[in-house]
């Protein structure tokens, strides 16, 4: 049988003339690993006689120490080389396309929402979340909407539970809720996003849509104080001055409750978006009603505010000229590459 050393010689000798990282491996398996030379010349020693046991077991741990040195220096010698070429541009190709990553872009929601988020923060607005799946009483029941009142209809519900006690949110009012139990007034707060309602869809109804509330309370607030947060919220979307209405619009939790339309921003005279009206519907709100803020841990004698509740999908639509909000959870790259 070979010596050690000349096993180690003729293994230095393969591995220094080795020009790939495939024949520095295909040296290692031969020799180191699982039934490999060395391998073989430990299994060897408990059959040789007591005293030639230990330097043979040495031995072989010793060839396996050099080879697996060898093996290093011969990588960090091929590393090496490989800069070498690359640093010398041999076998740059410059008329190659260079490799490029696709990038990806913000969803027209997100961009949107961040947009009004830096608007509201710097009017002091905090920017709140809140649970998508909702317990019934923040829902509905703490914002003036007890079991069995007819207001429930005006949101066909998704419930996860048989007792009815959770629900898949139907609007951001919800977080209203959860910040007046949680902040103490004065304090004013919007929260963008995701609700869902059992809906029929069409090209302006999702199931799955986002919202974003606004809430304020605070002393000696007036309808005012709503209009002007409005127009600047317009301003901040639409980039100029718009004209806002107010009509009549009931909501449990707020009173009194109105519809704020928006002047079209896209036409003077009537268009598809505004129907030939000249207005757009924009969102609902109102004066937070005393129930609620009683409901909630805030004494309706010394506080009060104004609440809304903006359609952050009918918003993004306007914005960025989108006819279908089915589009804009499709998922579905064509549309979404239109945003980058
Ligand atoms: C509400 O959800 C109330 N929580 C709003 C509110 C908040 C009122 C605070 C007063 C004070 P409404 O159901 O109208 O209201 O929904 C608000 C907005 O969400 C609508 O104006 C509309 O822009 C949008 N919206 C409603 N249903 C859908 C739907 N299926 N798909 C897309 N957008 C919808």
């Amino acid at each position: 049988m070979e010596s050690p050393m000349s096993l180690a010689s003729a293994a230095r000798a393969r591995i220094d003339t080795a020009t790939s990282e495939e024949e520095l491996r295909a040296i290692e398996r031969e020799y180191l690993d699982k039934g490999g030379v060395v391998a073989g010349l430990l299994a060897l020693v408990p059959t040789l006689p007591g005293p030639e046991r230990p330097q043979a077991g040495r031995s072989a741990n010793e060839l396996k120490l050099a080879i697996a040195s060898d093996l290093a220096a011969a990588r960090e010698r091929l590393a090496k080389a490989a800069l070498e070429v690359e640093r010398s541009g041999e076998g740059f190709d410059p008329t190659l396309p260079p490799m490029t990553s696709e990038r990806g872009s913000l969803h027209p929601i997100v961009q949107l929402t961040r947009e009004l988020a830096d608007l509201f923060h710097s009017m002091g607005f905090l920017v709140l979340d809140g649970p998508e799946v909702e317990t019934d009483e923040h829902n509905f029941e703490a914002l003036n909407i007890p079991r069995d009142h007819p207001a429930r209809d005006m949101q066909d519900t998704f419930r996860c539970d048989s007792e009815g006690r959770l629900v898949l949110r139907t609007h951001t009012s919800a977080v209203q809720v959860r910040a007046m139990r949680r902040l103490k007034p004065p304090f004013r707060a919007i929260v963008p996003g995701k609700v869902f309602r059992q809906e029929t869809t069409d090209a302006s109804h999702e199931h799955t849509f986002h919202q974003m509330e606004g809430l304020v309370i605070d002393k000696d607030i007036s309808v005012a104080h709503l209009i002007s947060t409005m127009k600047t919220l317009l301003r901040g979307v639409f980039g100029r001055e718009l004209e806002v209405r107010l009509r009549p619009g009931y909501f449990p939790f707020v009173e009194p409750g109105f519809e704020l339309d928006a002047r079209c921003p896209f036409c003077k005279t009537g268009c598809s978006v505004c129907k030939q009206s000249t207005w757009i519907e924009l969102l609902p709100c109102g004066m937070v009603h005393p129930n609620v803020l009683r409901a909630n841990g805030i004494d309706p004698e010394q506080w009060g505010g104004f609440a809304f509740g903006l359609g952050l999908s009918r918003l993004v639509m306007l914005r960025f000229q989108i006819d279908d909000v089915r589009l804009l959870l499709s998922g579905d790259l064509r549309f979404l590459e239109q945003f980058s």
